[in-house]
This record gives C-alpha cells, structure tokens and sequence, in this order.
C-alpha cells in the first residue's frame, strides 16, 4: 500500500490520518477492505505503534474506518454518505468529462495568453524589461532601521486593520510631498498597493460591461488588462508627437462617448512622450465639455532630466474631473507596493469601500516605515542620488545608440527623452521578430507590438528601460541586441 503523508508542520498522526482519508475517497483502499496492522504500518511509516494508533481513532472518529480488535482496521463498508454520494453525483451529471474544462472561461481565456512570461525559460543575461528602479542603490540598512523603528509604532496603528485610506501618518506625509512636488492641493489620499492597484480600484468603481475608457493606442500592458477584466470596452486613439491626438479624442466623445479617459501625460508609456502644456489644455477642455473624467497615471514624475517636470493636469483641475495616481515603486522600490490615489473630495468614501472588498488596506508596517523615511528626508536624499545616476545612465544609453548607428545601423532613430526610466528606439524592423531575436541572445525587450492595443500593429519601435543597469551591462546589453537587429531584415 502506497502511502504519501503530506508534508506540512502538522502532528504526524493527523497526516497519517489525511493520506489513509485519501486513499479511502479515491477508492484505493475499497470498502470493507483490511488494513495492515498497527504495528505493520508503524514499521512501514518509521514511526511509534501509537502514532498509528491515534491516526486510526481519528479515522473511526469520522466514520471512514470500523475498528475489529484493538488493532484491526477495516474501511468502512459505507464511508461518510455525503462524500461519496458528493462523487457519485459529480460523475452521473458530467459522465464523459474527466477534468474541468477551465480554458473557455472568459477571463481565463485572455489571461492565458503567456506573453509576459514567453522568454521565462531562456537564459537572460540583459533586461531591457525592467522599468523599476535599481535596487542595489536602495540604501537597504537605512530602510531596515526605518522598518524596525516603525514596528515600534502603537500596535493598533501598523498591526491592526487600519483604515482603507492608509495610515494618517503616511497620508500626511504624500499630501504635503505632492504640494511640493506635484503642486496638487485640496485632495484626499488613499494609499493603494502600488498604482496598479489604485488603477484597479478606480475601474471597478467607475467600469464595467456596457462602460467605455479611451486610452491611447499604446499603453502599458497591465493597465489595458485590468480594463479588459472589468469587461469594459477599450476604444484606442491615434497618438502625434505631441501625445493623444486631440481631434480623434473629441470624435470618439461626440460620437460614442466615454466614461473615463486614461492618460500617462508626463512620460508617456511606451514612447516616452511629455506632452506639453498646450495639449494637456486642450484634451482637459475636451473631458470638461463631454463631462469624461481623466484618469492621470503619473508613474515616475521624480526623474525628469531636464529642468522641472510640467505640473500634473491634477494640479490644474478647476471641475475636479482629474483622478491622479502615483506611486513609490520607482522612486523608493516597487516591492514596497505603495502607491496612491489623490482623488476629489466626491470619490473618497467610494473609493475606500472598493478598498474594503479589494485588499482592505496595505500592509501598516509599511506604511509607517514609508511615512518615517519621507518624514526624516530619507526618502527625497535617495531620490536625489538615484536621479544623477539614471541620468548618466541614459547619457550611456544614448551613447551607446549613436556608437550602433556610427558603426552597423545608421538607421536606428529615438528621440531623446525628457525624462523617465526608458528610451523608444526605432529600429526599421518588426519589433516582435527584434525581440524574439534578441531573447534568444540573452537581451529581453518590449515590442512595440507588445504595447500595442491593436494585435495587427506590429511596430518598428521597441522600449528600452535603462535605470536598472549599470553602464557596463547597458553597453554588453545594447551590444547583443545591436546583433539582433543587424540580423533582422528592415521593412
Ligand atoms: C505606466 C505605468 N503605470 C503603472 C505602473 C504600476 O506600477 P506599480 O503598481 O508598481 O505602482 C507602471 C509600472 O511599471 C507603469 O509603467
């Protein structure tokens, strides 16, 4: 008799007792059938007489066994009714299916889609991919004081069920951040489980079948995902080079209308774009006039490069349409999962009943210690330093670029951005073939057909984050995939 006794921290005898349940409910040890004696099975499982023992009284207990003697156990010639009778039925109503069919569920059909993770099993030496931070620049033994010292904090305060909207000393600490960095007043904070979150809870409040969100046609992958599970209708506009073409916009709202339009106006994802203040005007008067309220994704506002990054349209808002989310995942790190919503005044209690049934709050601890650091100008030091670095970082990038186009590919073409952690590299060639060429060479990079809200599209462009790299493994990275596009025809 074979015997797999589960391998978790439980007393031994109730995983004896679980692994015979087993064998039982899947008939391997039939009705009425003998089992070995105690002291067989003791010897069998290396364990005491009476460890079986126990097993065996737990299992009359429940009614799969009958005792004989003292040590004699037989299955019991009708095992609990309702499990069998739960099996019997399950088999009479579905008697051609061997396993659930999963595959055809709505979502879990989209999500099946292994793009993400298509290059998981390849050797990967050089992640263009990676759109956070580095995090061999975090000052670790700084934040692990911050941690314990936030540990120390009221018990009810980081230890408890907080509050949905975060904990007020962390929401203290973004409201006045966000004055001064982002000149956004006269909001309310809700701390979120990084932007993605945030993205999320704003969707389920304001999305769903029969609702409609513009977004440009090239977008963060994720975001246009969480649209899709709320089974909204995504309706995609065309983009100049001046971010989302206002015309097609205000045809889409005329037209179809919308119930919310999602923007990246800062450093657009995945060009790169700022878009400037003019345009920013423009697509705000033509929310205002339609009543379409924005949702601004202002994801990595604290590395711009040159001069002051443009205010958010947050911070410019006299109808309060705007909903801004940020986040810490690039300018701290993302395993923290903080990020934030900074919302008008109508959409807190909402937002934080959607928090309610979500994730109820993020984790105080957290929070706390994010609040001490910022409070105490660790977090503003860390930022200063990491900037300088990613600048010289994309300085490399740049170089590197133009040593490729002086040397093997005069045709590669960027514009240089003002900020953010990436660059949009034109390659003349289907970005998907570039990509699977250079994953096969150790190099991972998002297509622009990745991006693209339109599977046809397939792009010439790929987006290549730097911050993560240093500059040696920027230039061997940007060596490889060089290769990878010198090896892929131009269209
Ligand atoms: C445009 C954009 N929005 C949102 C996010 C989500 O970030 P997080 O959930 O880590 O805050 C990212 C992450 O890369 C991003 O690039």
């Amino acid at each position: 008799m074979l015997l797999v006794l589960p391998t978790d921290s439980r007393p031994v005898y109730l995983r004896i007792a679980d692994a015979l349940r087993t064998a039982i409910m899947q008939e391997r040890l039939p009705a009425t059938s003998r089992l070995p004696s105690s002291r067989q099975l003791a010897t069998l499982l290396g364990v005491h007489k009476h460890t079986v023992m126990a097993a065996m009284d737990e299992l009359v207990a429940e009614g799969w066994l009958e005792a004989r003697q003292r040590s004699s156990y037989r299955v019991h010639r009708s095992p609990p009714k309702q499990v069998r009778a739960h099996r019997q039925l399950a088999r009479l109503n579905a008697p051609n299916v061997n396993e659930f069919s999963w595959a055809q569920r709505q979502n879990v059909e989209i999500f099946s889609n292994a793009d993400y993770f298509q290059f998981e099993n390849q050797r990967i030496t050089h992640r263009f991919t990676s759109d956070g931070p580095d995090l061999r620049l975090i000052p670790l033994d700084e934040f692990r004081d911050v941690l314990r010292r936030a540990g120390n904090s009221p018990a009810a305060e980081v230890f408890g069920y907080g509050g949905a909207q975060g904990v007020p000393t962390l929401l203290e600490s973004i409201q006045t951040y966000l004055q001064r960095m982002r000149a956004i007043q006269g909001r309310h904070i809700i701390v979120t489980n990084g932007s993605t979150e945030a993205i999320l809870m704003v969707a389920l409040l304001l999305l769903g079948p029969g609702k409609r969100v513009v977004m440009d046609k090239l977008c963060f992958r994720p975001i246009h995902e969480i649209f899709s599970l709320t089974r909204t209708e995504i309706c995609s506009v065309p983009m100049d080079a001046d971010g989302t073409d206002p015309g097609a916009l205000e045809a889409v709202l005329r037209h179809r209308g919308a119930d919310l339009i999602y923007l990246t106006p800062l450093h657009h994802y995945p060009t790169t774009r700022t878009m400037p203040l003019e345009r920013r005007a423009l697509i705000y008067q033509i929310a205002a006039q339609y009543g379409v309220p924005i949702l601004e994704d202002d994801y990595d506002h604290e590395f711009h490069y040159s001069g002051m990054p443009l205010a958010p349209m947050a911070s410019d808002d006299p109808l309060g349409l705007v909903i801004y989310a940020s986040t810490f995942s690039k300018s701290a790190f993302p395993g923290a999962r903080i990020g934030f919503l900074a919302v008008p005044n109508a959409l807190l209690l909402p937002l934080c009943k959607v928090r309610r049934c979500t994730t109820w709050q993020v984790n105080g601890l957290a929070q706390q210690a994010m609040a001490i650091w910022i409070n105490e100008g660790g977090f503003e030091r860390h930022i200063a330093r990491v900037r300088c670095t990613y600048q010289r970082r994309l300085t490399h990038m740049l170089a590197c670029i133009d040593a490729l186009k002086a040397s093997t590919l005069p045709e590669l073409q960027l514009r240089v951005p003002d900020g953010g952690l990436a660059i949009w590299l034109d390659t003349k060639r289907d970005s998907q073939a570039v990509v699977d060429r250079a994953a096969a060479r150790g190099v991972l990079a998002h297509s622009e057909h990745f991006c693209s809200l339109t599977p046809a599209v397939r792009g010439s462009h790929l987006r290549l984050a730097f911050a993560s790299m240093a500059e040696d493994e920027i230039s061997a990275g940007l060596a490889l995939l060089g290769q990878a596009i010198a090896d892929t025809p131009c269209v």
